[in-house]
């Protein structure tokens, strides 16, 4: 039996900072699902293929393996074993992923690989769809929200402890679009499922919304099952 909590979300809301330590602390394995649209974004780019050439993406689907790994306590991404964990951080990448995610291909690929890496395990996994697609049937859901302007404010910061530069103003142009572009696609659009618990981080610190996630899981005995 595997335990399942979907943390769904726009851009920069905090699901990643929020999955990773609600994973460590209740040792759940933790799932982020928009680093595997960034691989094959990554991919795509290397290869200059575009969204139109379908027969390529499917061609580069086959032969592409993604891998989420944990090294010491860090989630670490690979993509055909070379570690691109910051190259998918990057802008050219923040400004086409969202595009390459619209593509029926890529989602049915990695709806599959979503599906198969959660087998058998208790998982803490987040990206946009998966309270509504990947798992409608999770145990816990959480739609995690945060204004526009604190999204940005986030995603600066965060970028400069990776050493990647950039403007609040790119930022949250780059927030904004993506928030379009993600809630409008015709497949699998971000949505907040109807019973997923809604948070607004945006005037919570990271401790405060992990605390509370951690609380709803708990309520739904996950603790519990593990002892
Ligand atoms: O969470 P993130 O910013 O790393 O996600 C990058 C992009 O991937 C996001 O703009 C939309 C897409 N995505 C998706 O369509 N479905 C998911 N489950 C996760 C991410």
């Amino acid at each position: 039996m595997s335990f399942v909590v979907a943390i769904d979300g726009p851009a920069g809301s905090g699901k990643g900072t929020v999955t990773e330590l609600v994973g460590n602390r209740l040792g759940l394995v933790n799932i982020d699902t928009g680093a595997m649209f960034r691989c094959v974004t990554l991919a795509m780019l290397r290869q200059n293929i575009e969204t139109s050439e379908t027969e390529k993406i499917e061609k580069l689907l086959e032969e592409i393996k993604i891998e989420l790994v944990k090294e010491n306590q860090v989630q670490k991404v690979f993509l055909n074993s070379e570690d691109v964990s910051k190259e998918i951080r990057e802008n050219a990448v923040n400004n086409f992923v969202s595009e390459v995610s619209t593509l029926k291909v890529v989602r049915d690929k990695l709806l599959k690989l979503q599906r198969q890496v959660a087998e058998g395990k208790d998982v803490i996994m987040e990206g946009r769809d998966i309270g509504t697609a990947v798992f409608p049937n999770a145990d816990v859901k959480i739609y995690l929200d945060a204004t526009p302007e604190e999204r940005a404010r986030r995603r600066v910061l965060q970028n400069q402890e990776k050493g990647i530069a950039s403007t609040y103003e790119e930022a949250l142009e780059n927030v904004k679009t993506r928030d379009k572009i993600d809630s409008s696609r015709s497949i699998a659009p971000l949505t907040r499922a109807e019973d997923a618990i809604y948070i607004d981080s945006t005037n919570m610190e990271i401790s405060e919304v992990v605390d509370e996630v951690c609380k709803i899981i708990e309520e739904k005995d996950y603790a519990k099952n593990e002892i």
